[in-house]
């Protein structure tokens, strides 16, 4: 696959994003994922790209290794895994991969009412 963006990869693998499936291509960023998936968005969000900004937050659990807690980690770090469920993601996230997961299917923000 001769995309300068992806790293080099042989198949699409399929992870679930909020419930929703999607075939991603391998050995790539998560990140870069979803530029695959919403190409015109990703590339114009506020994301550094390199672990700092924390805007690319996500939560997942893998489809067969069940009891396992779900892990919290960079997208721009984790390199995506056939069977990767990402059950939250970050504000802006949420934001630039609302044209592929539609609102209805984005659970609230519960916002933290202590002060
Ligand atoms: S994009 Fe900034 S920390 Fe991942």
């Amino acid at each position: 696959m001769d995309n300068p963006l992806f790293r080099d990869y042989e198949k699409l693998v399929c992870i679930t994003i909020l419930g929703k499936p999607f075939q991603v291509p391998e050995n790539n960023i998560c990140l870069r994922a979803f530029q695959f998936i919403s190409p015109d968005t990703i590339p114009y969000g506020r994301f550094c790209w390199n672990q700092e900004c924390q805007l690319c937050r996500i939560t997942y659990t893998m489809a067969n290794q069940s009891g396992i807690e779900p892990r919290s980690v960079l997208a721009c770090k984790v390199i995506v895994a056939e069977g990767m469920q990402i059950t939250e993601l970050a504000d802006e996230l949420r934001y630039n991969l609302m044209g592929v997961i539609q609102p209805s299917e984005i659970p609230p923000v519960v916002e933290n009412l202590e002060k």
